[in-house]
């Protein structure tokens, strides 16, 4: 029997492209027939259900006639009459159609996605789609699967191997990791263990990780450590501990507060450097007693007072394995009952395009060999 599904794609930016190219290149078991190619303002529908042609997917979708975006229920109405299973692929960071997923999976869509917004968002929210979908095997429910491996570290099997964890009855003690590729770069770059290297302005190193493309184009969103709140707060639910919301728990700002309400994103970076005594002092007294500076989120579920959340600037001596990483690479410690004092570390490229997709397909090829079984 050809087992079949249909993979509705929202979202062809960076990864969203990444993502068609390797879903091309690819020959499994189960045919995934591309129905829906969108972008925020133009879109490939197939009417027919019947697969797009996708050899010249860029073209065709850029000359597709424009128009708004395609609704979430208009999505949902459209994926309801589907002859065959369906994936949405959400490759955006649209907070509309993240909400729109309890919705899709009760409906039977599946979905996999590199959005941390629905996961992130408020606690109601996330238990929306868990009582919506399909993911909890024992749960009589027809809704769809769930699959978000790219919402922490990109491709690196962060969500999946704390999930198996959690699943296979292993409890989570604390999670302590540098989950930003921005600023990992930034830090790795301001604060090395080597003293043998000048200091550097932590302004210049800002400037060079936007010049590098490393930062959001206003890099203030990457500063405000509002990215490494949500994936803590993931990190934290999927541990057990119902987090609120990625403002519920304290989160350091590296915006200087007067700095926060200008406009433009040149204003802000011309006037960074007025700001640089501040974090200089703090790495220099951290190269004092041989440390160094990161941007860490930390969750530690057997605190005295409770579970507690935290993000902001730690500093580790320079033999500790945040102190070497490198680039913009990701580092994910998760200690548990079973590995005991030594926890399970996970290392490599926390961002980027073609590994972000690989996470996505990868969930793509779960979800596809469930749901034609
Ligand atoms: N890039 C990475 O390294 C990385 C790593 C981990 C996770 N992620 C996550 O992956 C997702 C995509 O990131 P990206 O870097 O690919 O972003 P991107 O290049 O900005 O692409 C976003 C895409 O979403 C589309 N879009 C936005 N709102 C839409 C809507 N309402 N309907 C249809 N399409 C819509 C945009 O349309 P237009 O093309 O018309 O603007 C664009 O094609 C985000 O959630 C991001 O946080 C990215």
């Amino acid at each position: 029997m050809s087992r079949s599904v249909n993979v509705a794609i929202v979202g062809a930016g960076l990864v969203g492209s990444a993502f068609i190219n390797q879903l091309m290149a690819i020959h499994p078991a189960v045919t995934y027939n591309v129905i829906v190619i969108a972008r925020s303002t133009k879109a490939l529908i197939s009417k027919s259900y019947e697969p797009l042609e996708l050899s010249n997917w860029t073209k065709d979708l850029a000359s597709a006639s424009a128009a708004s975006a395609l609704s979430p229920g208009d999505l949902a109405a459209y994926l309801e009459k589907s002859p065959a299973p369906v994936i949405l692929v959400d490759n955006t960071s649209n907070e509309a159609l993240a909400r729109a997923y309890p919705m899709l999976l009760a409906q039977g869509v599946s979905i996999a996605t590199p959005n941390k917004k629905a996961f992130s968002s408020e606690f109601g929210l996330w238990t929306a789609i868990n009582m919506s979908s399909a993911n909890v095997a024992s749960k009589p429910t027809k809704g769809g699967l769930v699959y978000h491996e790219a919402t922490v570290g990109a491709g690196l099997p962060v969500i999946s191997t704390l999930k198996d964890l959690v699943a296979t009855g292993d409890e989570v003690v604390k999670i302590e990791g540098i989950v930003s590729g921005t600023l990992s770069y930034i830090f790795n770059v301001f604060s090395t263990p080597s003293s043998s290297s000048a200091p550097v302005k932590f302004s210049d190193v800002v400037l060079k990780a936007k010049e590098l493309g490393y930062t959001e184009p206003d890099p203030r969103e990457d500063l405000n450590g509002l990215d490494v709140a949500r994936k803590l707060t993931i990190l934290a639910r999927l541990s057990g501990v119902p987090v609120q919301s990625p403002t519920s728990f304290p989160v350091e700002s590296l915006i200087p507060r007067p700095l926060e309400e200008i406009e433009s994103v040149e204003e802000f970076l011309s006037k960074l450097p007025n700001y640089d005594d501040k974090i200089e002092a703090r790495r220099k007294e951290a190269a004092e007693s041989d440390k160094v500076l990161r941007f860490v989120g930390k969750l530690d579920v057997s605190a005295p007072q409770g579970s507690q959340v935290k993000v902001g600037i730690e500093s580790y001596s320079n033999s500790h394995p945040f102190a070497s990483l490198k680039g913009s690479d990701n580092v994910i410690a998760i200690y548990t009952k079973r590995y005991g004092d030594n926890p399970l570390i996970i290392q490599g490229a926390g961002a980027g395009a073609q590994v972000t997709a690989m996470g996505v397909l990868g969930d793509v090829l779960k979800i596809g060999e469930r749901i034609t079984k």
